[in-house]
């Protein structure tokens, strides 16, 4: 008889308890983020790391589930159209795309602006960073942090560039960037802008020559495998940023916002350690696998790129002056 009720009693402490487990609560909110790189690159380290300290500080209450690889749209276009439109919650990206929906993004499009990263840092991190972040609120995307993609450099088929001669008659994509094409207009090349997701077969098949992207895309789209030539061209620095759809973010209460932006800056701080050691690996992971490196002169395709500044200045009005700025704090 004891022995029976002891038995009734376990099993009444395991339906309880199975019961507690089972009872976790649900997330009220599940959210997309979305980029259009492999998993191996950096921004995928970033887009977790976030997503990790999101869900931990919520205790669930939000989850948020990453899709690589152009899962959610063709480009990074696509994919920050979709935080307009609501059917996309976040993004991590390059600002390639971005002058085309707030044109003083351009700022940070012109060839040749940054000296190194700690100068590149200093602006994003500071005033000038925040003043431009701030601007997309009534673009309907909030800005959360920046991130990097890095130094961007030039990738043929065809052959070794060590000047602005070189690279002259080459069909390059480009990112859908009128000022990007400009400046590889002006050194004589045929730009093609294209979305990243076409990228890859286009180069395979020969419909273009090139690319340009900094290491780590470099390497993590295995672009080795269609492209002979790297240049170390380092023509313009490529920020990266994490957004979110202005609408969803409003809707966030004040300790929610809190924990998105405290997040944000916390997985940007890793992004870009990660982003930073890629470039330095894999530098010779793509001798390795065949790529001839060559290190132009860079003053010669500086001044051949510096017509831009006077064709774009006036795009960014008021603030044109932040070009001077901004050259004047890396000197
Ligand atoms: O070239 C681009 O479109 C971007 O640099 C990429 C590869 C999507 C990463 O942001």
């Amino acid at each position: 008889m004891k022995s029976s009720r002891c038995f009734v009693l376990l099993l009444a402490i395991a339906v309880l308890f199975s019961f507690a487990v089972g009872s976790e609560a649900a997330p009220s909110r599940v959210l997309k983020l979305g980029h259009a790189v492999p998993e191996e690159n950096a921004y995928h380290y970033g887009a977790q790391r976030f997503k990790d300290l999101v869900e931990s500080k919520t205790n669930g209450d939000i989850q948020i589930d990453v899709f690589p690889n152009n899962q959610l749209g063709t480009g990074e276009r696509d994919i920050i159209e979709g935080l307009q439109l609501g059917t996309i919650d976040l993004y991590v990206g390059s600002t390639g795309p971005m002058g085309g929906f707030e044109k003083k993004f351009l700022l940070f499009d012109f060839p040749f602006l940054f000296k190194d990263k700690k100068h590149v840092y200093d602006v994003l991190d500071g005033e000038i960073g925040t003043y431009i972040m701030g601007l997309l609120d009534d673009k309907g995307i909030h800005g959360l942090a920046w991130m990097e993609n890095g130094f961007r450099n030039l990738t043929n088929a065809k052959r070794a560039i060590n000047t602005p001669a070189d690279a002259a008659g080459l069909k390059i994509r480009t990112q859908e960037n009128k000022l990007h094409m400009a400046m590889w207009r002006g050194l004589g090349v045929d730009p093609t802008p294209m979305a990243w997701s076409e990228v890859f077969t286009a180069l395979q098949q020969g419909t273009i020559d090139g690319q340009e992207n900094p290491v780590p895309v470099i390497y993590t789209s295995k672009l080795y495998e269609v492209q002979k030539h790297l240049a170390l061209t380092r023509h313009v620095f490529s920020p990266a940023i994490i957004l979110v759809a202005k609408a969803l973010f409003d809707s966030l209460t004040p300790e929610q916002q809190e924990i998105f932006r405290a997040s944000a800056k916390e997985a940007a701080i890793y992004e870009r350690e990660v982003c930073d050691k890629m470039e330095n690996d894999y530098l010779g992971s793509l001798k390795q696998n065949g790529m001839e490196i060559t290190t132009p002169d860079l003053a010669l395709f500086q001044e051949a790129s510096l017509k831009v500044y006077d064709e774009f200045k006036g795009e960014l009005g008021d603030d044109a002056k932040l070009l001077d700025q901004i050259i004047a704090s890396g000197k």
